[in-house]
């Protein structure tokens, strides 16, 4: 075991994600099957991988990010062959999700096999798996010829990392290998879907809404522990109960119709100022003329909120290097890709909204 200070050697890699290089591939796909570490976009945020049958490079993966033990990781494939040897049982329905998602921002939990080590489940009987539609991800996968584990490439409780400078800053000296293949762009992680019981249930929401599931499922349901003021029940999703996607800042959302919420911002943006503090506004694309303070940064568009979905972790991160005291940011519209958002950014504020 390396002692806490020991630095490693990070390679950092550029990579074309529309044509992957093959000779840059076959050495990220060496240190992989060599059991050491790669960050590589994907199409939600940047993933920390690893070989996912190899407890030892596993192991590389909690510590570089600081990760909670029992919090467990995602394997991601590049061929549902690959499934046979981690899963125990395919639902009937599972074969629609994957056809209709797959590669996609869909992340399954299914009931696993012996063969996926306990360090990865985190000693559950279920195991999440997803195929993420991303040129570099995919080849490096198939190169490797193993299934990567990979969480997102941050330290653990920041915001997960949308572009290769986000994961430089959280891993470099941490991990083998960064590649860098521009900015992802989903921006927000997978939906997390577990399938391993009788109704299919989201157990974190993501680029594919429930809308989406249900053109496909006759029933799906929300984990109930997903909603923040649901504090007495457990997630079935261990990574739900812990502090996320945190910026150093405090933050606080403001809710209403789009008049009513800039009004409220205004009027705090002064109190907080009147204090001595350091204010930052989250605004959108329709809002940002109408404040008057130093410290303004756009999302995105409300009328097209995938735009604040792929935007959203950059601009936490950017609040940062601010060294803003606190965020006051505007709610967005809680339907579609928007519950994704809005769960974000309830957890980046603890939870704190008026
Ligand atoms: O988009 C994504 O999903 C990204 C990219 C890199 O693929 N990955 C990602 O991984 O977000 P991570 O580790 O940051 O989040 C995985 C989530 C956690 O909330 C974890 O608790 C949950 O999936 N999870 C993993 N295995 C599970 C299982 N067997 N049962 C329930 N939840 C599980
Ligand atoms: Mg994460």
């Amino acid at each position: 075991m390396k002692g806490k200070n020991t630095t490693t050697l990070t390679k950092i890699l550029t990579i074309d994600p529309s044509h992957p290089e093959i000779d840059k591939i076959l050495e990220a796909a060496k240190i992989i099957s060599d059991g050491g570490t790669v960050a590589f976009p994907t199409e939600t945020v940047y993933g920390l991988g690893a070989n996912a049958l190899d407890e030892k490079a596993i192991e590389k993966i909690f510590t570089a990010k600081g990760r909670p033990q029992d919090n467990p990781l995602i394997i991601h494939i590049s061929d549902v062959t690959q499934l046979q040897e981690l899963v125990e049982d395919i639902p009937q329905h599972a074969y629609i999700l994957m056809e209709k998602f797959w590669p996609g921002p869909l992340t399954l939990i299914f009931k696993r096999t012996n063969k996926v080590p306990d360090r990865i489940t985190g000693g559950l009987s279920t195991v999440a798996i997803r195929m993420p539609a991303h040129n570099i991800a995919l080849e490096l996968i198939r190169h490797s010829q193993l299934p990567i584990a990979a969480p997102s490439a941050n330290t653990s409780g920041k915001p997960s990392p949308t572009n290769s400078s986000h994961v430089m800053n959280d891993l470099s000296g941490k991990v083998d290998m960064i590649i860098d293949g521009g900015n992802t762009g989903v921006g927000l992680e997978s939906t997390v879907l577990d399938i391993s019981g009788d109704v299919p249930t989201i157990l974190r929401p993501g680029g594919i809404t429930i809308e989406d599931l249900l053109d496909v499922l006759p029933k799906v349901e929300y984990d109930k522990a997903i909603e923040m003021s649901n504090e007495n029940i457990i997630p079935k999703s261990p990574g739900q109960k812990y502090k996320h996607y945190s910026p150093d800042a405090n933050m606080i959302i403001v809710k209403g119709n789009v008049e009513e919420i800039v009004k409220k911002i205004m009027k705090l943006c002064k109190e907080y100022e009147a204090q001595g503090m350091n204010v930052g506004i989250m605004a959108t694309k329709q809002t940002f003329d109408k404040y008057e303070n130093d410290n303004i940064l756009v999302v995105g568009d409300r009328s097209f909120p995938e735009t604040i979905a792929s935007n959203l972790f950059n601009v936490l991160r950017r609040f940062d290097e601010k060294k803003v005291d606190i965020i006051i940011a505007e709610a967005v519209e809680e339907k579609g890709i928007g519950i994704a958002i809005m769960n974000r950014m309830k957890k980046a504020a603890g939870g704190k909204m008026i």
